[in-house]
């Protein structure tokens, strides 16, 4: 992910932390804003993950660094913030990515054992990062990016808690965006459509084989056609984070080859 950027260092002398970097497409944003000059905390709770991506972006002359958080934990979640103020004086970049994904229909409930463990993640964990690093991110303003999802949008059968998960991410963004932009702080959200990820296929017998199919094989729940790399979601995150973006705050960013609010009709029924 390093070609074709030379020339491209919007993000030098920029602090920046992603939850969640050390897979997917926590781990490709981490490696792009590292690409463009970023220095970049990998804040995960998986370290042998995160100690790899870190050793990728040192490999690329890019600058990393692991800090360990565990989003459902709140004690975690406040020394992380202070071993990163204990760092550095500023952060410019905060994207928050890191959540989980969990399935069970309403009727059988079978999502009310992942309900506890998913929103503190996904809608607890993220928001009180934030309001732990605000200080940092106060002291010369900068950029926030959430990651909300196509599901924030459409509702799908099984998904009932990620997506409203996801609902509240887009609310959040909104809010977030008008209590800091006194501080010089933008807030936007990323809602992918559907990305070739850990997420989908870490837990498969063959994750190789099962990334392949992914990859290769054409949907028809877009129009594009094809499931997206997480460097495509990356690419989208970098804009919204760098100064290219600095008319933008509060909105939410489409990155699913063109489904939400999409007439597919011809292209015959969703997945
Ligand atoms: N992959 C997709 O199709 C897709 C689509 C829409 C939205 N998203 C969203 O994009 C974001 C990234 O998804 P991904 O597919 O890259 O996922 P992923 O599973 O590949 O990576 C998630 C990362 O979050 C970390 N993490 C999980 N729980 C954590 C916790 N409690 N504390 C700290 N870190 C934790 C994991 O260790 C991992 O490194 C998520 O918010 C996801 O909901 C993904």
């Amino acid at each position: 992910m390093t070609a074709n950027l030379i020339g491209m260092a919007r993000f030098s002398g920029k602090a920046a932390l992603v939850s969640g970097g050390a897979s997917g497409i926590g781990r490709a944003t981490a490696q792009r804003l590292a690409a463009e000059g970023a220095h970049v905390f990998i804040a995960d709770l998986n370290a042998d993950l995160a100690d790899q991506t870190v050793t990728q972006i040192h490999r690329s002359g890019g600058s990393a660094v692991f800090v360990y958080v565990d989003l459902a934990d709140d004690s975690s979640v406040q020394s992380c913030a202070r071993e990163v103020a204990e760092t550095v004086p500023a952060l410019h970049i905060l994207v928050n990515n890191a959540a989980l994904l969990r399935q069970g229909r309403i009727e059988d409930g079978g999502w009310i054992e992942n309900w506890e463990i998913e929103t503190r993640v996904g809608l607890r964990g993220w928001v009180m990062m934030t309001q732990h690093l605000l200080p940092l991110l106060k002291a010369e303003g900068g950029a926030i990016v959430n990651l909300s999802s196509e599901g924030g949008y459409l509702g799908r059968p099984g998904m009932w808690v990620y997506d409203a998960i996801k609902a509240g991410v887009v609310s959040t963004t909104k809010t977030m965006a008008q209590e800091f932009t006194q501080y010089g702080i933008r807030v936007n959200a990323v809602a992918p459509g559907w990305i070739v990820t850990e997420m989908h296929f870490a837990s498969d017998p063959d994750p190789a084989a099962r990334k392949k199919v992914l990859e290769e094989t054409p949907i028809d729940s877009c129009l594009l056609q094809r499931r997206a790399g997480p460097e495509e979601v990356a690419g989208a995150i970098a804009f919204l984070l760098s100064d290219d973006a600095s008319y933008i705050t509060g909105t939410t960013l489409h990155v699913d080859g063109g489904r939400v609010g999409m007439n597919l009709g011809h292209l015959g029924i969703l997945e």
